[in-house]
């Protein structure tokens, strides 16, 4: 990447995840920042990796249901592996909207993936999801009158509960058809020592956004409205495991839900 703007001297969680996936599109300061993590928690490049086949198998269930339309919202920086080369194995006429808040991943999405009418990058906030719902490119992508995946994959932890991100999923599960999926995985500290969750945290305070890890009944609630399917919010390693070599190592639960 090129040289960094002063934007970009902070710490961001988008490219602190990409250096853990072994990408190449981060800065000193990220690096410096996943090293501090990785020091606390050694494995969490595994547990990236780990998140990121949970996607590919969730994913290939939706369009294995015939789903043909994705939202993915905190989509972040382009990766191997990206959701619409996962269902365009399935689907090739399927839809794929990638979402970010972060206007660097944003730039670097819309360098790097073949956007075309049915690949789109945006530029949108799963905190405002009116706005995010409302826009343009959004909306010339996506029918909501007819069943769409929306992947909120490692993202509702950088959104704190006083901005209320429950509110955020219910609206978007409220705009959409029955038959809608949501794909849901989220950091967790259950079972993790107080100690270490604390400086993981503190990590985190001194970047673009901060962590926060939620107990598996409160992951379960952003599924309020939705029939899990098998075999429900589990770790993500161990969500449906397909035979593809992965260790299982989950910083995190999975799961995904049909809109009733
Ligand atoms: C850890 S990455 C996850 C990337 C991808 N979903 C995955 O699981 O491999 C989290 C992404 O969420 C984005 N993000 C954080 N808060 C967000 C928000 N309020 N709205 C949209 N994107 C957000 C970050 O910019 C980052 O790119």
């Amino acid at each position: 990447m090129t040289a960094p703007t002063d934007a970009e001297h902070a710490p961001n969680v988008a490219r602190m995840y990409d250096y853990f996936l072994g990408g190449c599109h981060n800065f000193a300061a990220d690096r410096a920042a996943a090293e501090k993590i990785l020091e606390i928690f050694p494995d969490t490049g595994i547990a990236a990796q780990a998140n990121r086949h949970f996607l590919r198998r969730a994913v290939r269930h939706a369009a294995e249901q015939g789903i043909r339309q994705f939202l993915d919202i905190g989509a972040g920086l382009p990766t191997q592996g990206n959701v619409h080369e996962i269902v365009r194995q399935v689907a090739p006429d399927s839809r794929v909207v990638y979402v970010d808040h972060d206007p660097i991943a944003v730039a670097y999405a819309r360098r790097l993936l073949p956007t075309d009418d049915r690949t789109v990058v945006v530029h949108a906030d799963l905190r405002r999801p009116d706005e995010l719902l409302a826009h343009p490119e959004v909306r010339a992508a996506i029918d909501l009158d007819r069943p769409v995946a929306v992947l909120l994959v490692a993202v509702l932890h950088f959104v704190t509960d006083a901005e209320d991100p429950y509110a955020a999923v219910a609206r978007l599960r409220d705009a959409t058809a029955p038959g809608s999926h949501l794909v849901v995985s989220h950091l967790t500290m259950d079972g993790a020592p107080p100690l270490p969750a604390q400086q993981g945290q503190a990590v985190y305070r001194r970047s673009s956004a901060p962590l926060v890890p939620r107990a598996h009944a409160d992951v379960l609630r952003f599924l309020d409205g939705y029939d899990l399917v098998e075999p429900g919010l589990v770790p993500v390693a161990e969500w449906r495991p397909d035979g593809e070599p992965q260790e299982r190592v989950s910083h995190g639960y999975g799961g995904v839900g049909v809109r009733r």
